[in-house]
């Protein structure tokens, strides 16, 4: 998944207007697009239940912070979110403070007895058993419900979208892991496996397109183990990942398709070709390698090798020769010596990662690297590692966006630059953000931009015919 949001969002926009009479609720948002997916459903659940959402803490009359526990930097940061309720809560006794997400499945009726702020805890998979437990909490009534799930995917609710652009939205295709990766907490906070139900997909994805969305991104801890089997059909049909990647891309030859994450043991061949076959998915691919060691990634439980690993990124140049590749990596897991370390640095030079999110090792509480192994490797030692594949991927970006100088690529325009007014930002097909003077187009609109210049973090452009 795209942590790249761990720092947390507030949305900014409001639904349904504020001024009536409905009582206010405010989401901020921690950790990956999922979660940020996950609020738009929670919004949905309470707008149909007549409450409206505010992005001002100040006008709400209640407050939820939906959560992370991914690494334990972001829990931590969700504690200090809560002592801020707590003061402003001072100020405002009536408001209500509810944890969901991740470290609501994971601490549970802990964070109520520890922190006096909160009036509710609900994990990912009973969102619809919010208004219930408002309107228990408003009564005076702590309430807790972390059942996970076998089967809830959400299918039959409409995200309310609470991003600001319109252009390009998020679709879950799935929740859960079954994964079991060592160091890993989510197979415990958003539980097993579950595909969602294609028909679904779809409708929603039309939907979108129809309000003038053209792009979306779908997700999922592993999305290339999506697999739904209709229940009731005599031919016991099944849709697979690269069956729905085609029947989403087939939606409208104008939206532009998206995909996060892929596990490397489950990425097939068809999912390559179908990523070949159509214009409209795009060309990346974020495949999260975490070591570039095959005796650390067995320590892990990633069922891959170094070598198996390889393979794929030959797959990927093979069938789609123009395609970016991004990962995620962990430095300093548990045993991880300077001859593992290297074998990362030097994974990395071979691949040539356009791009890379990177983390120092953080012991997860229950996790089986936390109950069976030693977090042995020094908090100086995993600093100083990490700092070494940061640099390395600094050069590696820089040589990945030097490779577009002077090409032209088609952009979907997302929306002003945060630098200029008078500038548009969007994404190439490879997922690398450019931009360029806005001329008389809009936020929407599809341009060909001609790379001139870049700096570390983006590419800079014009927009020119074709
Ligand atoms: N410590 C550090 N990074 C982790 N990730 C998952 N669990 C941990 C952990 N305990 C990283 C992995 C994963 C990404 C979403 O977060 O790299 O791909
Ligand atoms: Fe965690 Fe591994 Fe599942 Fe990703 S694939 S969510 S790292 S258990």
């Amino acid at each position: 998944m795209d942590f790249s949001t761990e720092e947390g969002g507030v949305f900014e926009n409001l639904l349904p207007l504020d001024g009536d009479d409905r009582e206010k609720v405010y989401i901020e948002t921690y950790g990956c697009q999922m979660n940020f997916n996950d609020s738009e459903v929670v919004a949905s659940v309470l707008i149909a239940n007549g409450y409206a959402i505010t992005s001002n803490i100040n006008n709400a009359d209640i407050a939820l912070i939906n959560t992370c526990s991914i690494r334990e930097n972001a829990e931590i940061r969700v504690f200090g979110r809560l002592d801020v309720f707590a003061q402003i809560k001072k100020h405002k006794p009536a408001m209500l403070v509810g944890v969901i997400g991740c470290m609501a499945e994971r601490l549970k009726d802990k964070l109520i007895e520890d922190r006096k702020v909160v009036d509710i805890v609900v994990g990912p998979d009973a969102y619809r058993e919010l208004p219930t437990l408002l309107r228990a909490a408003e009564d005076g009534q702590k309430g807790i419900n972390v059942l996970l799930s076998r089967e809830e995917t959400y299918a039959d609710i409409n995200p309310v979208r609470l991003d600001k652009n319109g252009v390009s939205a998020f679709v879950s295709i799935m929740r859960g892991c079954n994964n079991m990766c060592t160091y890993c907490v989510v197979p415990y906070t958003r539980g097993i496996e579950r595909s969602r139900n294609p028909e679904s997909i779809i409708r929603e994805v039309k939907d979108l397109f129809d309000a003038g969305y053209r792009e979306v991104t779908l997700l999922g801890q592993n999305v290339n183990s999506y697999n739904w089997h209709e229940p009731n059909s005599p031919t016991k049909q099944t849709t697979n990942f690269a069956d729905l990647l085609e029947m989403v891309a087939l939606v409208d030859p104008r939206l532009r398709v998206r995909f996060s994450t892929s596990h490397p043991k489950d990425l097939s061949d068809d999912v390559l070709y179908t990523i070949a076959m159509y214009e409209n998915i795009c060309n990346h691919i974020h495949l999260p390698i975490q070591s570039g060691s095959s005796r650390v990634l067995k320590l892990m439980n990633r069922k891959y090798t170094r070598e198996d690993y390889l393979n794929r990124i030959a797959a990927v140049r093979r069938i789609i020769p123009d395609c970016s590749i991004s990962t995620d990596l962990i430095t300093g897991f548990c045993t991880e010596t300077e001859i593992d370390h290297d074998q990362t640095l030097s994974l990395m030079r071979e691949v040539g990662y356009d791009f890379a999110y990177m983390f120092k090792y953080s012991k997860r509480p229950n996790t089986k690297a936390a109950n069976k192994f030693e977090d042995d490797v020094p908090e100086d030692v995993k600093t100083r590692r990490l700092s070494e594949i940061i640099e390395l991927q600094g050069k590696l970006s820089e040589i990945s966006k030097r490779k577009d100088l002077n090409k032209s690529f088609e952009v979907l325009i997302e929306g002003e630059s945060k630098k200029s007014k008078e500038h548009f930002y969007g994404r190439t097909t490879h997922n690398k953000v450019v931009v360029f003077p806005r001329e008389d187009h809009k936020v929407g609109d599809f341009v060909f931009v001609k790379v001139t210049n870049c700096t570390p973090a983006t590419l800079i452009g014009n927009i020119v015919k074709e």
